[in-house]
């Protein structure tokens, strides 16, 4: 290879570097105009942010999340990691079925969740509920990263 073409590859990559550098400023001052955060928050990169808690999500005092509407599905008060839901397993109603609650001290699921799609009330938990995650999130007390100006049912009154 010719020193010319050496030169002129090095100066292209030179070129490439502070490019990309120019974007990534870019990206930064759009982040902090819309009041964008990082999630670690403002720890230094040296510094290790607590732990999170082990066994509840971050509630609020009251222990649960209420409802933004009547009909919300309500969320997870709890973590669920390895809580399996499988094809045949269910490890949600060991907890939450009749009257397996009673012994957990937790809420039975809703009597809506033992009626078939044609309104028959069933014994065992519905086909159409059996997939508990795709309607219930666990979620914990986090601050938007985004300000957004959403009100709850209560709060539009
Ligand atoms: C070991 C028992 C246990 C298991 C397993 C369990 N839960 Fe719970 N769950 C509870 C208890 C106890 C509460 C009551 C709130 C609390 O103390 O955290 C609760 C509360 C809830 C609530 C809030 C109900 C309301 O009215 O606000 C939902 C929704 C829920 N669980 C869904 C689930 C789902 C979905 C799973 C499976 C992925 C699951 N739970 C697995 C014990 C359990
Ligand atoms: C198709 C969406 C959907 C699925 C799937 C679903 N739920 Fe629900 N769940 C809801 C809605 C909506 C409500 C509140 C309205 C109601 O009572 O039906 C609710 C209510 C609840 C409550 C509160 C009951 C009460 O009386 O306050 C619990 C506990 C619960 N669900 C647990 C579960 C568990 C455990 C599963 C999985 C076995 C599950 N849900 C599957 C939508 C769903």
């Amino acid at each position: 290879m010719g020193n010319a073409t050496r030169l002129a590859r090095l100066l292209a990559l030179a070129m490439g570097v502070l490019g990309a550098g120019i974007v990534f400023t870019g990206i930064g001052e759009a982040q902090d105009r819309v009041g964008l955060k990082s999630l670690r928050g403002d720890l230094g990169l040296e510094d290790t942010n607590p732990p999170p808690g082990l066994t509840r999500q971050e509630t609020p005092a009251d222990g649960m999340f209420s409802r933004a509407y009547r009909q919300q599905p309500p969320l997870i008060p709890h973590r669920i990691e390895g809580y399996q839901i499988s094809k045949d397993y269910n490890q949600c109603m060991t907890c939450h079925d009749w009257p397996a609650h009673l012994k957990a001290g937790a809420p039975k699921v809703s009597e809506t969740h033992y009626s078939d799609r044609e309104g028959n009330r069933l014994d065992k938990i519905s086909g159409t509920r059996f997939f508990c995650t795709a309607c219930h999130v666990p979620q914990a007390d986090a601050k938007p990263l985004v300000t957004n100006t959403f009100q709850n049912a209560t709060e539009v009154k």
